[in-house]
């Protein structure tokens, strides 16, 4: 049970926050009484992190002198939202005409990545990058650089000049590469294990073992993946799995021993509590017995699956075997920053598979579902007392056909439905980070 004190002062407060809020604190699937909605609430924070949530009217006039108020009545508060896969360095290349993923990656991808060899455009995209998750109310993303570690620095440091919390890795690839883009597993050990010293738990950041996916690593590459994690405990790991039908099949030849495509992976190691794996379309039910019983999470990526025509995630098979799922943007291949537009996406694939997506679960996906999917819901994806206040303060009638629909909408969820049906970045009247105000649409 929370307690309420009975009276604000300074040392319990320094900033408060005045909207409607809307937090998850448990799964929409299985408690009714999974979210907390506050008409006109007040957020108290201290140090940028959560203090408590109340009623507006109450508590208003408590609050201490010198405290700072940031009045958004009329706008609704919801956790920053976290996206639990995405590729920074395919920025630039996002909406690449035609192709499924192996050629995709060979035509586009492949040729994108080189370039960040320079570190100078490295920082560039690694700012553009952190600035669009800033404008579209993302606050957390686990990310995959490319295979030169300046990448990885670029990143982070863009990350942390914002305070962004950030996953991230160096893509490792040992084979079926360019030359350019290929490490070995020796230097990949080597520069992975420095790239932990210098980033893994400072600040915000985490350091995620980045395999891209089986067929561009030796099974000597595979084996450093897992010695990594052995050597450090709180490590990340993320990749692709069973994302195309072809690629599936290369992994049965690349692999002829593995049980599956999922297996190679479990056979190094690789699954686990903070695993995520992207995709996980093409699985069996074994795969996914073994990817709830190892607390292995998907990374569901709908924008990326509908474009690279990849197949139709199931989220009621996860659900069937309680699967830890986080929504993903997945740029390039996914087509949106915005992971108001991918649930969206989110939305009508279930519709295509004949499941359903209610607008609660899709925003819990968007925030503590993925928080749980990146085990870092101690400390974000709603606002319980202690968690670092991370939100996004969204306008439901930033265009004229959002208003338009919202004065024909009679509850939350109908309001939120439209949100994620028809929003995106346009929606985003601003951003905090651990309570600052790090984006301000129009400034
Ligand atoms: N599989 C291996 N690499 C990639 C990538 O960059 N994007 C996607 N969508 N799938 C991949
Ligand atoms: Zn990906």
């Amino acid at each position: 049970m929370t307690v309420v004190p009975s009276a604000l002062d300074q040392d319990s407060c320094d900033t408060a926050i005045r909207a409607s809020f809307l937090h998850f604190v448990a799964d929409p699937d299985h408690f009714s009484d999974a979210c907390e909605y506050f008409d006109d609430g007040l957020m108290i924070l201290k140090q940028g992190r959560v203090q408590m949530l109340v009623d507006a009217a109450e508590w208003i006039d408590m609050l201490p002198d010198g405290s700072a108020l940031y009045d958004y009545s009329g706008r609704l508060v919801m956790p920053g939202f976290i996206d639990t896969h995405t590729h920074y360095p395919q920025s630039e290349m996002i909406a690449s005409y035609g192709l499924q993923l192996l050629d995709w990656l060979e035509q586009y991808t492949f040729p994108t990545e080189e370039k960040f060899a320079d570190r100078e455009h490295a920082d560039k995209i690694a700012a553009f990058f952190c600035d669009q998750m800033l404008r579209n109310g993302t606050t957390t993303s686990a990310v995959f650089a490319t295979v030169h570690s300046e990448s990885v620095d670029a990143i982070f440091e863009q990350a942390q000049s914002r305070n962004l919390c950030l996953v991230a890795g160096k893509v490792m690839m040992d084979r079926n590469a360019p030359e350019s883009l290929r490490d070995t597993a020796e230097s990949s050990y080597r520069d992975c294990s420095e790239l932990i010293r210098r980033w893994h738990l400072n600040g915000r950041g985490h350091y995620a073992v980045t395999p891209r996916f089986a067929p561009c690593s030796s099974p000597a590459q595979l084996e450093v993946c897992g010695e990594l994690l052995n050597e450090h405990p709180d490590l990340y790991l993320q990749s692709h799995v069973a994302e195309n039908r072809a690629e599936v099949d290369w992994v049965a030849e690349l692999f002829p021993d593995s049980r599956s495509y999922l297996d190679v992976y479990d056979s190094f190691g690789l699954l686990g509590p903070r695993s995520i794996y992207g995709h996980c379309i093409h699985l069996d039910q074994a795969d996914r017995e073994r990817m709830a019983a190892s607390g292995t999470a998907i990374a569901f990526c709908p924008t990326s699956n509908l474009f690279l025509g990849s197949g139709l995630f199931s989220l009621d098979d996860a659900r069937a075997q309680d699967i830890r799922v986080g929504i993903a943007t997945d740029v390039g291949a996914g087509t949106s920053f915005s992971l108001l537009q991918t649930l969206n996406e989110a939305y009508k694939v279930c519709q295509l598979a004949g499941q359903r997506l209610t607008p609660l679960k899709a925003f819990y996906l968007a925030t503590l579902g993925a928080a749980e999917s990146l085990y870092l819901d101690h400390r974000i994806g709603n606002f319980a007392v202690g968690k670092e206040a991370d939100f996004v303060v969204l306008d439901l009638s930033a265009s004229d056909l959002m208003q338009c629909r919202m004065e024909n909408a009679s509850t939350l969820e109908e309001r939120l439905f439209a949100l994620m049906m028809l929003g995106d970045d346009r929606c985003v009247q601003a951003t905090h980070v651990m309570g600052k105000r790090q984006y301000s649409r129009g400034q």
